[in-house]
């Protein structure tokens, strides 16, 4: 494929390849001398940590330095500084008097960490912000270097101090930094380094959904296989999100829920319920916080798309309310909001909602649903549907 199609570049991302232009472009600047920060922004399990990968292996491979502390998870407990800690001292033994500086102050801070809200330490914290500014512009000053910070969103927040305190220094030459971030949570902390960053002149890259074609595509390379209607479907579902095409391709295999068509393409059988999947899903997207999940729980209910007004009437919830939580559930990239319509970005996510609603639950919602449906003027063929839904005592319709 090529990249007009959006298709695989050599890195092995699909449908990457306007972003990655970007990105080397900045690249080229750094390595003649200009500083370069990017935050690169979206939902969890977009590809932002893919992305940036990708652009630290390309600049490994140019002879630039990388200096990367991995993603969250990988950098175990947040203890204060383990961001910029990993990232910037992680190359052995202090070499230089900055290092060796800041190695004592912060090793002081981590055996007795209840010191650092003390507000005698003021000057010790300022000192060692510093410390960290003077240290990247010391790596700066060996070579041009890419700098990975991973999962801003999830960083101690003494490391997020120093970054909003490097931002007042603006971009540092030879040096690109390169953030991710999910779009939520989104705490005061972090927002407020942001907005430094932005005001230095930050770039923000938003990743966007894959296309419907790479969607499929990245299917089917891991799938090994070309794949059938049904299961097409079921990939488009995935609202352009590789984790959760990830997902739904590793639930599908371990399932037994593939059948071979023909022409060596493999079809989804049956009507078959993916239930590893619809919980592994339900997982992915707890992050948005238990009253967004209930909400969204009842908004499956009433379907893919549906307008704000029903489903705060469904739920019960005043519509300030709803509307409040639903703005949330859109930064967390989960629904799209036009007007009083909302639609779900990923209907595999709606299913895995509806599929976690136990029965009782589920059939007084379908209920209640068609009340206010019915009210509101909805065709009486909707209203049916939820009625006849609502008295159906196995609840396994399609
Ligand atoms: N463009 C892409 N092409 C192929 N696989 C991708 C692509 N983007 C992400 N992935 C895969 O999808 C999964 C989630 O991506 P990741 O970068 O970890 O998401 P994020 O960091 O945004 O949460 C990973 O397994 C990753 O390898
Ligand atoms: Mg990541």
């Amino acid at each position: 494929m090529d990249a007009e199609s959006g298709g695989v570049d050599r890195s092995g991302l699909i449908g990457r390849s306007v972003e990655l232009e970007e990105l080397e472009a900045r690249l080229a600047a750094v390595v003649g001398g200009a500083g370069s920060v990017v935050l690169i922004e979206g939902e969890a399990g977009i590809g932002k940590s893919a992305l940036a990968n990708e652009v630290a292996a390309i600049a490994a491979r140019r002879g630039l330095r990388v200096f990367a502390a991995g993603t969250a998870t990988d950098r175990g407990p947040v203890q204060p500084f383990t961001l910029l800690v990993r990232t910037l001292l992680s190359l052995g033994p202090p070499a230089t008097d900055v290092e060796r500086e800041l190695a004592g102050l912060i090793g002081k801070y981590r055996e007795d960490w209840a010191l650092w809200s003390s507000p005698d330490q003021t000057d010790e914290r300022t000192q060692i912000e510093e410390l960290f500014a003077d240290l990247l512009i010391e790596r700066a000053a060996g070579g041009p270097s890419v700098v990975l910070l991973e999962d801003l969103h999830l960083v101690d927040d003494a490391s997020l101090r120093v970054l909003e305190r490097l931002a007042a220094g603006g971009a540092v030459p030879s040096t690109m930094l390169v953030a991710t971030t999910r779009t939520v949570p989104r705490r005061p902390e972090l927002v407020t380094a942001v907005a430094a960053w932005t005001r230095a002149g930050a770039a923000p890259l938003e990743v966007p959904a894959l296309t419907p074609q790479a969607a499929i595509e990245l299917g089917e390379r891991l799938l090994g296989h070309r794949a059938g209607p049904v299961l097409r479907a079921r990939l488009s579902a995935a609202g352009g999100n590789p984790q959760f095409i990830v997902d739904l391709v590793t639930a599908v295999q371990e399932s037994d829920a593939l059948v071979d068509g023909a022409d060596g393409v493999v079809e989804l059988a049956g009507n078959v319920v993916l239930r590893d999947l619809n919980q592994q899903l339900s997982a992915r997207v707890a992050h948005v916080g238990n009253e967004a999940l209930a909400l969204l729980s009842v908004a499956a209910v009433l379907g893919s798309s549906f307008m704000e007004a029903d489903l705060a009437a469904v739920a019960e919830m005043p519509e300030e309310e709803t509307w409040r939580v639903l703005r949330h559930c859109s930064a967390a990239g989960l629904v799209q909001a036009r007007g009083g319509r909302l639609t779900f970005r990923h209907d595999l996510v709606r299913d895995a909602l509806y599929a976690g609603l136990t029965l009782a639950v589920r059939r007084d919602l379908h209920r209640r649903a068609s009340l206010v449906l019915f009210e509101a003027g909805a065709p009486a063929a909707v209203v049916q549907e939820h009625l006849a839904r609502a008295e159906d005592p196995h609840g396994d319709r399609e």
